[in-house]
């Protein structure tokens, strides 16, 4: 059990220019390099992936509850973006698909508008980490190494 996928949802391709006093200076590709680079510290093959598109999204939930499940996978690390707030597709797509998940938001979403500080994925995630900058996607890597084989603890 030696990998972990890294999820972007919508808009979070626009890293780097997309209202860098929220979110940042340091483009989708760094970020991804960050990832790379925390897994070769923690041992990990990471696989990041950005999709604008729900149903993509989704299926790769499913695809990672399968890798999971055969073994090959210690979890995503999900930044769902607004998808966070609208989708009861990604929540069931994470319940459905069985799979362990750390949401994560680069903002501090509960210091913002009163329609970001709902998660329809918090209930269903293993845990999450918001509101440190892009460390949180090191951070999230982290804690799926840290928690231990995902039978026991999603
Ligand atoms: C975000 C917070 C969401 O509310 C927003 O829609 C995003 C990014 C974050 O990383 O802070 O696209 O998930």
């Amino acid at each position: 059990m030696t990998a972990a996928l890294v999820l972007n949802g919508p808009n979070l391709n626009l890293l780097g220019r997309r209202e860098p006093g929220v979110y940042g200076l340091m483009t989708l590709a760094d970020v991804e390099q960050l990832c790379a680079d925390t897994g070769a510290e923690l041992g990990l093959e990471v696989e990041c992936r950005q999709s604008n598109f729900e149903g993509e999204l989704v299926e790769w939930l499913h695809e990672a509850g399968e890798r999971q499940a055969a073994g090959e996978l210690v979890g995503v690390v999900l930044n769902a973006g607004a998808y966070t707030h609208t989708s009861i597709a990604l929540r069931d797509a994470v319940s459905g698909a069985d799979v362990r998940v750390v949401e994560v938001h680069i903002s501090n979403v509960h210091a913002r508008e009163e329609f970001r500080q709902h998660s329809h994925l918090s209930p269903v995630a293993a845990g999450v980490i918001v509101g440190l900058g892009v460390s949180v996607y090191p951070l999230a890597l982290r804690a799926l190494t840290l928690l231990g084989p995902p039978t026991v603890l999603r």
